[in-house]
């Protein structure tokens, strides 16, 4: 072992969980990825976890698995999911199986969650099976909205049997693990909060009661299966709505039924419910690493030696791991979204390679991927999800070497770059400006937003890796090109944001009436010009939002701190649709509030005049005028930087490609994946 991974004393510890033991004490909790096919795991499924278990992590948790016939079909934020996946079928038991399979034959574990969605079900997902939603009381979920009709003795009878016959299901497929999910706002979580259960039987009101419904789960489970599998169970320790909800003394009491039960050889902790999935799954600038540690240590206090304790929880490096380990915080560490950045994050420590760790930026992509219908993918590691094309040792040497030449150091530039490289191609990146990371360079400089250094940082160490030393400030042109002569050019040159107003909301004109006096700025000048100093866009500053992205609100941050007033206006429902996404946006607009930026969604400018900006709400058409405005900002379109690309072809002398913002500007995902697939073609 080298004496980095030697550093890590704790992490290398086996540990005994029940009927189960792991290698090492680093795990990735139960997370959801969407690759589910026909409710069972998939190929896409199965590879996702085998490169993840040949990256070291000793036991990999399968996400919220409906474990009842009802009420579990559907999922928050998304529609009705063919991708969730079922263990109350014994059809899925072979899918199941070849997922353990995987798993074990890289000497990890594989533990499922089960659970059931209760009022966050959705009544009408299934055309053949509408059915009204069913909770702990009449109280809807906060996001689903649906009124519920109360659990009867009879359903929780039924569901507590088909619990059962999940896990019995989930033996026969040779899984080691099953837990039972009552954190995050399931069913099994909204019995024990106050929020959901207002019942006045045996299944609410004392702790005790509230704690019954899944007490009887582990019972009818241990019954079914015995202790042939190992029994845990998820809880959030605060659900962040105070005394309404489940609060840090609320889930110490829970925990103290569950452990005296004796049913259980595990706690995982984690926090958040559908009021509050933005803490469960933090962006990046907001909490810091590990910061459930101190629930973790009440849990472990209030368990002792009754059960072990897992911790989730922005654990992002495995230093924080071993703290967390040390501190007495958890006797497992959950590393989820760090994973789906690195799925080789212990192989490569203990191989001595951790220069190579591709780490979590906290950008949520993984998160927001679900809520828009999307699979998980992750913006830093374009490979997850696309393990089979694209995971360990899947990267063939060129068998045509060739001189290629990157004009641009952005995000796509910098990935194909570094493939491309690794592949064996001579390859020289040329940047014009004086720095890398493109568009991600802007943002990394916005409050909250420093952890896009993060995602700099690993796409240069790997540029560094393969050996590219980026040529900066300079400028590539056709002459300076066919002077060199590479085989190939790649142009990956980027977008220039619009100013002219111009949103596919106003179909009837090309330009905004004021789009080109001077106080009108793209948002791109003026978030740099705010950076530099943030008075110099005025007192009275209006953005228009047509990209629902976090740079506008970003800069309206940055304004609304130095004191100036600040509208946001946007003519969708949601001002940030896409920070909503990530979870960002929750976080942010207390933020905002704090500083008096106004929002007004379904807004539009109709036209500027000088100082006078005439702004229409989009529904109703009503108008209103806004004087002494100092600066208005555009956020609209972006536009290709495509020129160098058209005139290499039209040359004809290279083999030329374009990637990225220069095709048809879209996100820093979106660039590194296409860097990844073009850098594996060349
Ligand atoms: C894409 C995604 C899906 C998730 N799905 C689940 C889930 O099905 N069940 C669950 O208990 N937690 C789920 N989580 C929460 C994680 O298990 C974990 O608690 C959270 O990501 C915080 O840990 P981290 O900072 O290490 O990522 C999910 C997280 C992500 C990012």
């Amino acid at each position: 072992m080298n004496s980095e991974a030697a550093g890590l004393g704790k992490i290398w510890q086996p540990l005994q969980i029940g009927v189960t033991t792991v290698k090492n004490r680093i795990m990735i909790a139960s997370h959801g990825q969407a690759y589910g096919e026909d409710h069972q795991p998939s190929e896409r499924m199965i590879a996702y976890f085998q490169e993840r278990a040949l990256g070291g992590a000793s036991l990999l948790g399968v996400e919220a698995t409906s474990a009842t016939r009802s009420l579990g079909g559907a999922q928050p934020g998304g529609a009705a999911s063919r991708w969730r996946l079922t263990a109350w079928e014994p059809r899925t038991i072979p899918a199941f199986a070849r997922l353990a399979e995987a798993v074990h034959d890289h000497d990890a574990r594989l533990f499922v969650q089960l659970s059931t969605g209760g009022v966050n079900d959705m009544g009408r997902a299934w055309t053949d099976d509408w059915h009204p939603v069913r909770g702990p009381s009449r109280v809807p979920s906060p996001i689903m909205n649906e009124t519920p009709a109360p659990l009867e003795a009879e359903d929780i009878k039924e569901l507590t049997c088909d619990y059962a016959k999940s896990a019995e299901n989930l033996r026969r497929a040779g899984v080691d693990g099953v837990e039972i999910h009552a954190a995050h706002g399931y069913l099994a979580m909204q019995f024990l909060s106050p929020a959901f259960n207002k019942r006045t039987d045996g299944y609410g009101g004392s702790v005790k009661n509230r704690c019954r419904f899944s007490i009887e789960v582990g019972d009818a489970i241990r019954n079914r299966v015995g202790d042939a599998l190992t029994l845990g169970m998820r809880l959030s320790f605060d659900e962040y709505i105070g005394a309404a909800g489940v609060t840090p003394d609320l889930a110490e009491e829970c925990l103290e039924v569950f452990a005296d039960s004796g049913l259980f050889d595990y706690f995982s902790i984690s926090c958040g419910s559908w009021y509050s999935l933005h803490r469960t799954i933090p962006p990046m600038g907001t909490e810091p690493e590990a910061f459930l540690a101190p629930y973790g240590k009440r849990a472990k206090r209030v368990v002792g030696s009754r059960a072990k304790i897992f911790l989730a929880g922005r654990i992002l490096s495995l230093e924080a791991a071993e703290r967390v380990l040390t501190e007495g915080a958890a006797d497992m560490a959950a590393m989820v979204r760090a994973h789906i950045a690195e799925p080789h994050l212990v192989a490569k420590t203990l191989a001595g390679r951790s220069g190579e760790i591709v780490r979590c930026a906290g950008t949520n992509e993984c998160l927001a991927a679900p809520a828009k219908g999307r699979q998980v993918t992750c913006a830093l590691n374009p490979a997850a999800g696309r393990e089979r094309a694209w995971g360990e040792g899947t990267l063939r040497l060129a068998t045509d070497v060739k001189r290629v030449t990157v004009v641009g150091g952005g995000p796509a530039g910098m990935r194909v770059a570094a493939l491309a490289a690794r592949r064996g191609h001579e390859v020289e990146l040329i940047e014009r400006s004086g720095r890398l990371g493109g568009h991600l360079d802007l943002l990394r400089r916005l409050p909250t937003r420093g952890d896009w250094q993060v995602a700099i940082g690993n796409l240069g160490a790997a540029l560094e890796a393969a050996g590219v030393e980026p040529r900066l400030g300079e400028e590539a042109t056709v002459e300076t090109l066919l002077a060199s002569g590479p085989d190939a050019v790649v142009c990956a040159t980027g977008s220039s944001w619009d100013c002219t107003g111009f949103s596919a909301g106003r179909p009837d004109r090309e330009r905004m009436p004021g789009a080109d006096e001077g106080h009108v700025l793209d948002v791109d000048t003026a978030a740099r010009a705010a950076l530099e100093d943030p008075a110099s866009l005025g007192d009275k500053v209006i953005i228009l939002d047509d990209t629902g992205g976090y740079l506008p609100l970003g800069l309206a941050e940055m304004l609304g701190q130095a004191g100036a007033g600040v509208e946001v206006l946007s003519r969708f429902a949601t001002i940030g649709d896409q920070a909503a996404a990530t979870g960002d946006l929750a976080w942010m607009l207390p933020r905002l509030t704090a500083t008096g930026v106004r929002l007004s969604p379904n807004h539009f400018i109709e036209s500027v005049d000088g100082r006078r900006v005439e702004v229409y709400e989009t529904l109703g058409g009503r108008t209103r005028l806004v004087d002494d405005v100092s600066t208005v900002v555009l956020s609209m379109l972006r536009s290709p930087v495509d020129g160098l690309f058209h005139d290499l072809r039209k040359n004809g002398r290279f083999e030329v490609h374009r990637i990225g913002d220069a095709v048809a500007p879209r996100s820093a995902a979106e660039a590194i994946y296409e860097g990844e697939r073009l850098g594996r073609a060349l």
